[in-house]
């Protein structure tokens, strides 16, 4: 079954998909909004140290992982632990994608739905009160996500190589065009230097225990890591690949992303006088009154081009979270590419439909005084995501043997011999640490 197996078609490819998880949602709705609740430069500084000294050994996790077994999570479990319970990280990571693909695709539709909205100009006028009047409703909300679930199971229909290989060669440089041009637009208005100063001069006195695990979590979550995405596309990797390359490469695109995310939005936002710390709504709430006041026709074009870009970012994230459950129907079940796709696809739209009605008809069902939308996302972002993170270092960190994970990291010897040392020292320690430290935090805030 093995041979059979499709491998992405060379480096740029493999680092084009993993960034295109990678960057996603996470970085342009949510990464804005938790800088402007966080206090700015400060949580952008505890975010990069967060990045490299946390989440780039748990990718290497998975990466080596996934590229020794050139399999699927599950698979991958029972085939370096046989007979273990390790299995059920395999499992772990099969249903963390699931919660992800349901609410995640929510957001999505919003993308699609405000995409349209610029389309036909709807957001060149007043734009008061139409994120919380559309998001409360009932069926646009929910045609919207159905559109998004239905075009990320259609790419991934079409297979790794045609259908992620080639959406992500395309949107990923498109993607960096379009936010530069947004970047640029930005610092051009009236006070935006207010903005640009918020993201470059840190306030440390901002810096406690929950704006640590705020840029933990935020980092894990944009990095796509703890389900067994990165490990999945590292299956996939092309037979010699530098991993730790691939790993680096992916790691600076994210974090390049996220920062010109921030120049995207936060220059506009001071622009107009807006709080920063507005929480969630900031990008689909903030950003269309900020394009409504603009001439009318330099707000059309900057808003199509901004849910453009939340589009496609959504979208080739999207696909990476589906591709996990897929290739654990069609590695381990024996289930068709097709049948796995529709069975997973179905489960995230049923579960995406709570999510999407808990802002409206279901806004009563609350858990823990939480609606269902905000507890998928923090029992994903906040516990299961990092609880399999967690796991996979474990995993790599004292259960494999050294041997065995250097040989991996250097490709049999041949690379990056020197700084093995270092990143197996982070994923023995620092990391497991670092995810205990957001855990208690959890816990205890
Ligand atoms: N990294 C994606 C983002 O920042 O939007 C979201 C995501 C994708 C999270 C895949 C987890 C995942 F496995």
């Amino acid at each position: 079954m093995n041979n059979k197996r499709e491998n992405f078609g060379s480096r740029l490819a493999l680092i084009l998909a993993m960034a295109g998880s990678a960057i996603g949602l996470g970085n342009i709705w949510r990464f804005p909004y938790l800088v402007g609740q966080n206090g700015g430069a400060a949580f952008i500084i505890v975010y990069l140290v967060s990045c490299f000294v946390l989440v780039l050994p748990i990718f290497m996790a998975e990466s080596i992982i996934g590229r020794r077994t050139r399999l699927s999570t599950f698979g991958a479990m029972k085939k370096l632990a046989p007979g273990t319970p390790w299995k059920w990280l395999g499992l772990l990571t099969v249903i963390t994608p699931l919660l992800i693909l349901g609410y995640y695709s929510v957001v999505g539709g919003w993308s699609i739905d405000y995409l349209w909205k610029a389309c036909t100009l709807r957001l060149t006028h007043d734009t008061a009160g139409l994120f919380p009047i559309f998001i409360s409703s009932t069926w646009e909300p929910l045609f919207a996500f159905t559109l998004f679930i239905v075009a990320t199971a259609v790419i991934i229909l079409l297979g790794v190589k045609n259908g992620i290989e080639k959406f992500t060669k395309f949107c990923m440089p498109t993607l960096f065009v379009l936010i530069v041009a947004i970047v640029i637009f930005g610092l051009t208005l009236p006070g935006s230097s207010e903005g640009v100063r918020y993201l470059v001069k840190p306030d440390f006195s901002k810096i406690d225990a929950g704006v640590v695990a705020a840029a933990m979590g935020q980092a894990f979550f944009s990095m796509s890591l703890g389900m067994g995405t990165i490990l999945t596309y590292a299956s996939y990797a092309p037979e010699n690949e530098n991993i730790m390359a691939s790993g680096i490469g992916t790691t600076f695109a994210d974090l390049g992303f996220a920062l010109l995310a921030g120049f995207a939005v936060m220059p506009a936002v001071f622009s107009a006088g807006i709080q920063p710390g507005e929480g969630p709504g900031l990008v689909f709430d903030t950003l269309p009154y900020i394009f409504s006041q603009m001439p009318s026709w330099i707000g059309a074009i900057v808003s199509i081009v901004f849910f453009l870009t939340i589009l496609m970012a959504a979208l080739t994230s999207s696909i990476s979270v589906l591709e996990v459950g897929v290739a654990y129907l069609v590695e381990e079940k024996g289930i068709g590419r097709v049948k796995s796709t529709i069975i997973i696809t179905l489960i995230g739209w049923v579960l995406g439909i709570f999510c999407s009605l808990s802002f409206g008809p279901l806004s009563g069902a609350k858990l823990f005084g939480l609606t269902i939308f905000d507890c998928m996302d923090k029992l994903c972002s906040d516990w299961l995501l990092p609880l399999g993170g967690l796991l996979f270092t474990l995993f790599v960190g004292w259960y494999m043997s050294k041997t065995d994970v250097r040989d991996e990291f250097t490709n049999h010897g041949t690379t990056n011999v020197g700084i093995f040392n270092v990143v197996y020292f982070l994923m023995r320690y620092l990391a497991p640490l670092g995810i205990l430290v957001v855990f208690i935090t959890n816990l205890v805030l």
